[in-house]
């Protein structure tokens, strides 16, 4: 029988000198914007079960519900600060409009921007919800065309001199962005989508990253719930949740996703597994992915994402379900 928390697969965070959990729990979910809301006492459950499970390594951003979900993260975390890597987000803002504006939301327009005096606000304002002092890993959300990257680079190796952060990333770039980070300071990880639906990274960043010692962390490693292996035809989505109108939950991608489980099927028997369980431990063993985020919103699906960092798929398991993933994802929608 595996232990949970002695087998669970770490990995170091870039050359940080930060060891955290493969797979990382996203809290995108449990702040509820997009995602058709959220309940705080079972998102709070789910954290707190991740971290029961082995899972040190904790992803939010204060965009996910305008702070919910860090509030949510730091009400959980309470008297367990010590087993987590916390890694939260800076450069959506809603408290300037400098900068480039991305999208409006109820409370107002959103914009990029990751000048100096953005970020030292945005930090102390993350620390105050999340409960803490220091944050582990903090990541610049997207990029912002308007401020030099080095201008970036200077406010947040000065934050890391400063002991409020420990480690820094950068989410949603270019190659060329992330060749600017790493002639600017140190840039331990980069946060991109990837996934069996979405593997354009390998061409990419893949290589750059891998030579630069910087980690990933893939982000939508469930493809926002399509490889969850329970995505029927009867699945809907409520009120603002971003998969109504999603043209990946399409009835023809259900049905190409629910052939591909059908050959995963076997390797979770195999294992003792889910499907779901098998998609991430997949997503963990593509060579320079080095953590799964995926999200969760109750303490079900966070123990068994959490359990997939006990899994080990032998390199025949790998590569018959990319074979099958090519056979019958090719020509998703979106
Ligand atoms: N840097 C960025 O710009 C960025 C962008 C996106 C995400 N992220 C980070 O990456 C994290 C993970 O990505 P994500 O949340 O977008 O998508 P994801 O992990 O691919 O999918 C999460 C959703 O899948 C469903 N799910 C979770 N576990 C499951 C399981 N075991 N079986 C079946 N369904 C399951 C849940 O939705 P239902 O139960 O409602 O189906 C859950 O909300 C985010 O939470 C966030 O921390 C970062």
């Amino acid at each position: 029988m595996l232990d949970h928390t002695k087998d669970q697969l770490t990995r170091e965070l870039g050359t940080s000198g930060i060891q955290a959990s493969a797979v990382g729990l996203g809290t995108w979910a449990i702040g509820g914007w997009m995602w058709g809301g959220t309940d705080e006492a079972r998102s709070i459950k789910a954290v707190q079960a991740s971290i029961d499970h082995g899972v040190t390594l904790i992803d939010t951003a204060p965009m996910y519900g305008s702070g919910v979900a860090e509030d949510i993260v730091g009400k959980a975390i309470k008297g367990r600060r010590d087993k987590v890597v916390l890694a939260t987000k800076c450069g959506l803002v809603w408290h300037t409009q400098k900068g480039n504006h991305f999208f409006d939301t109820d409370d107002g327009p959103v914009h990029r921007y990751l000048g100096k005096d953005a970020i030292i606000y945005e930090v102390e304002q993350s620390l105050r919800r999340l409960g803490t002092d220091v944050i582990d890993h903090y990541i610049t959300h997207w990029q912002d065309p308007t401020t030099p990257i080095a201008e970036t680079m200077e406010a947040l190796e000065q934050l890391k001199k400063d002991g409020k952060i420990r480690s820094i990333g950068a989410s949603n770039t270019s190659p060329e962005d992330v060749k600017a980070y790493l002639a600017a300071g140190q840039l331990d990880a980069v946060q991109e989508e990837y996934s069996m639906v979405k593997r354009d990274l390998e061409q990419t960043h893949i290589p750059l990253v891998r030579e630069n010692n910087v980690s990933v962390l893939s982000y939508s490693s469930l493809a926002l719930g399509l490889l969850g292996g329970r995505m029927g035809p009867e699945r809907t989505f409520e009120g603002d949740d971003q998969r109504r109108d999603n043209p990946r939950f399409s009835m023809s991608n259900r049905e190409k996703v629910a052939r591909l489980m059908e050959q995963i099927a076997p390797v979770a028997d195999a294992h003792g597994a889910t499907k779901a369980q098998i998609v991430i431990a997949w997503t963990l063993q593509q060579p320079g992915i080095t953590f799964s985020l995926c999200g969760a919103r109750d303490e079900g699906q966070a123990v068994e994402n959490a359990k997939a960092g006990l899994i080990r798929l032998s390199e025949d398991e790998v590569r018959a379900i990319s074979t099958a993933a090519a056979t019958h994802l090719t020509d998703l929608d979106a």
